[in-house]
């Protein structure tokens, strides 16, 4: 259900698209289009990443990565419960999600932000918000993530204090270009910096810039159709950075193909929860 009175023209696109590529499809499909995307199992991807930038008191942390659920009618919140479920059995230190909770609308998503919050992970969960979650109604999905006990970085940062050392955590709103990614990064991470998480992977040009150890990225879905056997080389023409690891010197950029989708097909590209091992040698 929509939170808002008056729908954006943003919204009133993406609700277009949806119609096209999603909704209508799927009737004319007499429902096979849904059912078929729905039999597809999500996966646990398992990487070890390693920099010598990640502070050493922090070795051997596991990030439980998950982004891009995209709630909604190609989600529901059965199947966004247990892609939680996964990662929370995978016990990550720390909970990451990199936005896109709501495919288009705001309302009814509070379960699925209780259930993030609820993950017993000792280090707590951050989530950044991503373009879809703006479609709406942003401040009833801030409201709904604050409520539910998640620290949501909206330009803003965190900290983590662990083994007598502080993790400096930040997150920036969805920005679409690698420019006003730039200019967010810039601000945001003034100082120390330890893990960006960006919706837009188009920061990691501005966070390798600025030396920060990690950032984590979601938003292009891989691309949802990829040549088999070479997940980089996928649907999401527009972007450097697509789907897995990066480096760029001592800088690296994980980017979450999601688990979720915005049209009812995947090739070559499992939804995906991911565990993140960051190593500091
Ligand atoms: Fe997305």
């Amino acid at each position: 259900m929509r939170a808002s009175d008056k729908p954006s023209i943003k919204y009133r696109r993406a609700k277009m698209r949806h119609m096209l590529f999603t909704s209508g499809p799927n009737r004319i499909s007499r429902g096979r289009l849904f059912r078929k995307h729905f039999d597809k199992r999500i996966t646990v991807k398992r990487v070890e990443i390693v920099t010598p930038l990640w502070p050493k008191e922090f070795d051997g942390i596991r990030i439980g990565h998950i982004s891009d659920f995209h709630l909604g009618d190609l989600m529901p919140m059965e199947r966004a419960l247990a892609a939680v479920e996964m990662l929370k059995n995978e016990a990550p230190d720390i909970v990451a999600c990199t936005g896109d909770v709501v495919d288009l609308n705001a309302l009814g998503a509070e379960p699925l932000f209780e259930a993030m919050a609820n993950m017993n992970s000792p280090l707590g969960t951050m989530l950044v918000l991503g373009n879809h979650d703006e479609l709406d109604c942003v401040s009833t999905i801030s409201n709904m993530a604050l409520r539910s006990g998640i620290s949501l970085l909206r330009d803003s940062r965190c900290t983590i204090i662990h083994n007598g050392a502080t993790l400096h955590i930040a997150g920036i709103d969805w920005a679409k270009s690698q420019k006003k990614c730039a200019a967010k990064v810039n601000q945001v991470c003034k100082g120390e910096t330890h893990l960006l998480l960006s919706h837009n992977p188009k920061a990691f040009s501005a966070a390798s810039d600025c030396h920060i150890p990690l950032t984590l990225s979601g938003h292009t879905h891989g691309g949802q159709l990829a040549l088999r056997d070479k997940p980089s080389t996928n649907l999401a023409v527009a972007h450097k950075h697509s789907s897995g690891l990066y480096n760029a010197d001592n800088s690296r950029l994980f980017v979450s193909v999601g688990v979720g989708a915005w049209f009812p097909l995947r090739i070559n590209c499992p939804a995906e929860v991911a565990v993140l091992t960051v190593r500091s040698a």
